[in-house]
């Protein structure tokens, strides 16, 4: 089993196939995926999607979505992680979150989220990050924003409308430093 990373609460990994279980019955989740263009999943695009992150995105290992593991419990909350794009021809990373429902409010996503900001810093040596948030994801653009990004511009692609927030991971950068 490979560790990403721990915050106080939480452990991030690799995804496994015993995950696929509880991965599904998040994606399956109409709420859950709301703000998803391509919304609920299958448990075969669900196991398909796994199998993508198994041992990190396969263009980009350092880079996927991980499970995120309650420490205590080993409880499956969710899949966080940071996922590589091609922007108006510019390459981002962008931080990608999301939280069991009936665990939300508990400020889970933004611990996740501070701690992937510290690790794309300070192991990755990532120089900036984004967040796409679909309109009205009004609790996503909250956790970008206390991970320490702010909103930079909207944009659409094929997926639809979304409002990138960013930050700089650099010296000084307003990353991390929320
Ligand atoms: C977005 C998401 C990850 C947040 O998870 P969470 O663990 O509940 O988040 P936290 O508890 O860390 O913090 C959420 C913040 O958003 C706020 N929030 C929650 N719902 C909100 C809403 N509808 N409108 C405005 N703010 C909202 C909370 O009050 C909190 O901010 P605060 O601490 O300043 O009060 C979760 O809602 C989720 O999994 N959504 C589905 C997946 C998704 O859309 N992911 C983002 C797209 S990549």
């Amino acid at each position: 089993m490979t560790i990403i990373l721990q915050t106080r609460r939480l452990s991030l990994r690799h995804l496994e196939p015993a995950d696929l279980q509880p991965l599904f019955e998040l994606y399956r989740d109409l709420e859950t995926r709301r703000y998803f263009p391509d919304g609920a999943r299958t448990l075969e695009e669900t196991r398909e999607e796994l199998e993508w992150f198994r041992r990190g995105h396969p263009r980009h290992p350092e880079l996927g979505l991980w499970a995120t593991v309650e420490t205590s419990t080993g409880a499956f909350l969710g899949r966080c992680g940071l996922l590589p794009w091609t922007i108006d021809g510019v390459d981002e990373v962008e931080l990608a979150y999301l939280i069991d429902r009936r665990r939300w409010g508990e400020g889970l996503a933004t611990e996740a989220a501070r701690g992937i900001v510290a690790y794309a810093r300070d192991v990755l040596r990532l120089r900036r990050l984004i967040a796409q948030v679909t309109p009205g994801n009004d609790a996503s653009a909250r956790v970008a924003v206390k991970a320490g990004m702010t909103f930079e511009r909207d944009h659409a692609d094929e997926y639809g409308p979304c409002r990138i927030y960013a930050g700089s991971l650099e010296a000084g950068g307003s990353v991390g430093s929320a």
